[in-house]
This record gives structure tokens, sequence and C-alpha cells, in this order.
């Protein structure tokens, strides 16, 4: 049998810092890291480099058959192939932003996503991996012995975005991220703590403070196992 890897599952919405904020509590740790929404861009990634209609969910479903996926754990390579191609910038890119919230309603593609997750975690060399995305205190893994949703409210989403897309207006970035949240929060309800998972609101805190409060919420969560 497979020795135990601890996951510690952290969800929330866009703007939010989760994914700094959960590659950094993964570097403390000595944990890995896995960023599941990378995934989800690379599948759409994939879709379009297919020439796919990406709300047709039967093209959508055919096309995942054959994605070829490569991530690293490692929280220092936030590397991401898709076959042989190198997509670390392009699944960032606006067209896949806009394309990934079709991919992530097609019920079947959440369930291959989230047997991938399941295996790259437990194939782990590390004692556990930080595993981040909006369904994993739910769905992917419901069973973590860590729980957290980080929050923090629309209006300092939309500045930190802000600040990281140099040249936007601050109106535009807010409007592309309610338009976010609206869409994504259709597909899995990521901006309500599930029983059993514990809220860190990020509103008040800066990234060493927020970074903070998630390993004190881990280490209580692991010592009391
Ligand atoms: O966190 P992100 O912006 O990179 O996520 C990209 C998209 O993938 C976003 O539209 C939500 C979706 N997603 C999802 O449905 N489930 C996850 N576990 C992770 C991401």
């Amino acid at each position: 049998p497979r020795r135990d890897v601890t996951v510690v599952a952290i969800d929330g919405p866009a703007g939010s810092g989760k994914s700094s904020v959960a590659t950094q509590v993964a570097r403390r740790l000595g944990f890995g890291y896995l960023d599941t929404g990378a995934a989800y861009r690379a599948l759409a990634w994939h879709a379009l480099d297919h020439g796919i209609d990406t709300s047709d969910s039967t093209a959508v479903l055919d096309v995942s058959g054959d994605f070829d996926y490569t991530i690293s754990l490692d929280p220092d390579d936030n590397r991401v192939r898709v076959g042989d191609v190198d997509v670390t910038a392009a699944i960032r890119e606006p067209r896949v932003t806009d394309a990934v919230s079709g991919i992530a309603r097609v019920p079947a593609v959440r369930q291959t996503l989230t047997a991938l997750f399941r295996s790259l975690v437990s194939e782990s060399d590390r004692p556990g991996v930080v595993v981040e995305g909006r369904d994993i205190t739910t769905v992917v893994a419901p069973d973590a012995p860590v729980r957290i949703l980080l929050t923090a409210d629309p209006a300092v989403r939309a500045a930190r975005r802000s600040s990281e897309l140099v040249d936007q207006d601050a109106s535009v970035v807010a409007a592309a991220l309610h338009r976010r949240d609206a869409s994504d929060s259709s597909v899995v309800d990521f901006l309500t703590a599930a029983p059993g998972v514990t809220v860190v609101d990020s509103t008040d805190l800066d990234f060493t403070q927020t970074v903070d409060a998630v390993l004190d919420v881990v280490r209580t969560a692991l010592s009391t196992q």
C-alpha cells in the first residue's frame, strides 16, 4: 500500500492570492504544490489548439481523451506542459481564461481531472501536498486533514489583480473579476465554506500575514489529528 500523503486543501476565488499563498505555504512545509486551475487552463488550451468550440461539451470531452498533461509538484517549478509544448505562459492568456469556464462546466471533464489530481497527489515523493483550486475542500479531497477557504472582499481582490496587470484600468479589472466569479460560481460554489472548512479572510492581511494565518491553521489541524 502507498504511504499516506497529507493534503492541505485550499479553495478560493480569483484574486484571493490563493496561488502565491499556497505556493509559499508548500515551501515552508516542505510539501508539494498542485495548482488545479492550471490543469483546467491547460485543458482549455488543448481544446483551443484543436480548434474546438469550448461550449460544445461533447467535443470538449472528446478532446480531453488525449490530454497529455505534465506538471511538477515542486513549488519552485511552475512549468506546465501539454504533450511536448510548454504552455506555462499561454494558459494565462485571456483567450484561455475566457474558454476555461466552459470546459470546467462539463461534469465528465471534472471527474477526469479530479482523478488526475488524486493520482498526482498519491505519487508525490513529499510528506504532503498543498492542493489549490475551487472544489478541493468539497470534491477532490473532502477528507483532507486541513481544509481552508481563502477569501477577500471583491474590491480588495480587484485591486490586487489590477496592481498585477500594469496596463489595465481598475474598473475594467473589477468588472472582469465579477464576471469570472459569477461564471465560476455557477459551476462550483467556492464562496461559502463547506462544514469543517476554515475560512481565512485576507482582506486586511498582507501576503506574509496571510501565509502565516494559513500555516497556523495547518499546524493546529495537524497537531490535533
Ligand atoms: O484558479 P484559476 O483562475 O487558475 O482557475 C482557472 C479556471 O478553472 C477557473 O475558471 C475555475 C476553474 N477551476 C475549477 O473549476 N475547479 C478547480 N478545482 C480549479 C479551477
